[in-house]
């Protein structure tokens, strides 16, 4: 299986920001360890960050018949970004989201997500494990 793994917004800061939140590796480490965990069960996983929402939503657009199946973690888009929830919904490629936190722990407008509903499933909490976890959805 083709995987792509989408981060949003600020996830490029994985690493540094909020170090008590969302670890010290940095997204470059992340998806080293996806690679090769994907790699290791005989699938490929591909990268896409950006901060900016049109490209996501046209990242999500692409991967129509490209990929079987796509990670996402949003960052704080996630909560309000209709545009890609539109895309989400628009595409049959099925979405996983992922938080490595636990947004349903955290402030209130982080529990709210508006792609909950158009996804696959959703996976949060687990840290750089939640990326795991969703890959390993696809094919188990
Ligand atoms: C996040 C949670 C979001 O609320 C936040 O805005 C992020 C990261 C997570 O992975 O836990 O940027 O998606």
């Amino acid at each position: 299986m083709k995987i792509l793994v989408i981060n949003g917004v600020n996830l490029n800061l994985t690493g540094r920001r909020e170090q008590g939140v969302y670890g010290t590796e940095t997204l470059a480490d992340i998806q080293s360890e996806l690679d090769g965990f994907a790699r290791s069960h005989g699938h490929e996983a591909f990268f896409f960050q950006s901060n900016i929402e049109g490209e996501i939503c046209t990242a999500i657009q692409n991967a129509e018949g490209v990929y079987d199946g796509i990670v996402l973690n949003a960052g704080a888009y996630t909560h309000y970004s209709y545009a890609i929830r539109d895309a989400v919904a628009a595409v049959r490629v099925p979405v996983v989201e992922v938080h490595m936190s636990n947004v349903c722990a955290r402030e209130d407008f982080r529990k709210r997500s508006v792609l909950t509903d158009v996804c696959k499933g959703e996976i949060l909490g687990f840290g750089k494990n939640s990326y795991l976890l969703a890959m390993e959805s696809f094919w188990i």
